[in-house]
């Protein structure tokens, strides 16, 4: 990727700092994880708010390349104090709250996930964009086991039309497309974003083409990083942690937020919540921010 021209707008910020700063305020143990650190432009803005507050800090993302930009960032702009414990994790969120048992019950949680992709992602990553060819990789993590070309190229035809389903909620358009795919290969291995794009375009209209294909592109994406069962398992131990929380979750579509729906229905009272939108002067200024939604759970 290019570190040359680094730039990702950090969606709803001055909200989730107001938040961060209103909620911390009487706490002594505060412990932040940054699940989805990115290029770091929110805990950048987060961290010297809770200064003097906050006694441990986990700062993750499972793209080792962001991680590094990052952690290079914040190291040389924020000062985190001599006695704070900062953790740089290239993991994914999931298998760290999995494996996240050293939580004292007294300590305040205050989690930020800014879930999918960073505009710096899909601007030099590798197969995110269907405008730009590149080869169907789509994994943040690069050691990551499947690609989406793998998933392109060998999946059968049942769990395309799988993964399909779950983003254009169309039995019949996802076979369709399964099947369109399932044909194309066979005559010639489907290796890069443009030779998808001529497939799907060999047989649907020019009119959807662009839906059609911002649509695909997605349901690849989050089948590739397991994106759902990621939201599940940070999720899950929200479900049955002790401590007191603020979670702050900002989704950018309908399956994330059906997720998140669910999860605080399951804790009915025991949690209080707020949903955030852009305000319009942000869209403006940030496109991608007009599908965000920021999630404030509390407990
Ligand atoms: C929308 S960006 C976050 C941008 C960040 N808030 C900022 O201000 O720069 C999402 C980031 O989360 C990472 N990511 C996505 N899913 C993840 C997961 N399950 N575990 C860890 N990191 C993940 C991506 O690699 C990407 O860098």
């Amino acid at each position: 990727m290019n570190s040359q021209k680094i730039h990702h707008f950090p969606v709803l910020k001055k909200e989730i700092v107001k938040m961060v700063k209103e909620k911390s305020s009487d706490e002594g143990k505060v412990v932040f994880i940054d699940c989805t650190l990115g290029l770091g432009g929110h805990s950048a803005t987060i961290i010297p708010v809770l200064f003097g507050k906050v006694s441990r800090i986990f700062l993750i993302d499972k793209d080792r390349e962001s991680l590094e930009i990052a952690a290079n960032f914040l190291k040389q702009n924020i000062s985190f104090g001599d006695r704070i414990k900062v953790n740089f994790v290239n993991t994914s969120f999931g298998q760290f709250f999995e494996n996240f048992p050293n939580v004292g019950e007294d300590e305040f949680l205050i989690v930020l996930a800014d879930l999918g992709i960073s505009y710096y992602q899909l601007k030099y990553g590798v197969g995110f964009g269907f405008t730009k060819e590149s080869f169907l990789d789509m994994r943040y993590d690069k050691e990551g086991d499947i690609t989406a070309f793998d998933v392109i190229n060998y999946f059968d035809y049942e769990q395309l039309v799988d993964i399909f389903f779950r983003v254009f909620e169309n039995i019949g358009f996802a076979k369709k497309l399964a099947s369109v795919i399932v044909e194309e290969r066979k005559r010639k291995e489907i290796r890069t974003t443009f030779d998808l794009n001529k497939a799907v375009s060999k047989y649907v209209s020019a009119k959807v083409l662009k839906d059609t294909l911002q649509k695909l592109y997605l349901s690849l994406r989050i089948f590739v990083n397991r994106e759902l069962e990621e939201l599940e398992k940070l999720l899950n131990f929200f479900k049955k942690v002790p401590n007191r929380f603020l979670l702050l979750i900002i989704s950018y579509h309908s399956l994330e937020g059906k997720i998140i729906k669910k999860f605080y229905k399951e804790l009915a009272t025991s949690v209080k919540v707020k949903k955030i939108k852009p305000s319009k002067e942000e869209i403006l200024a940030n496109k991608p921010s007009r599908s965000a939604i920021l999630w404030v759970i509390e407990k």
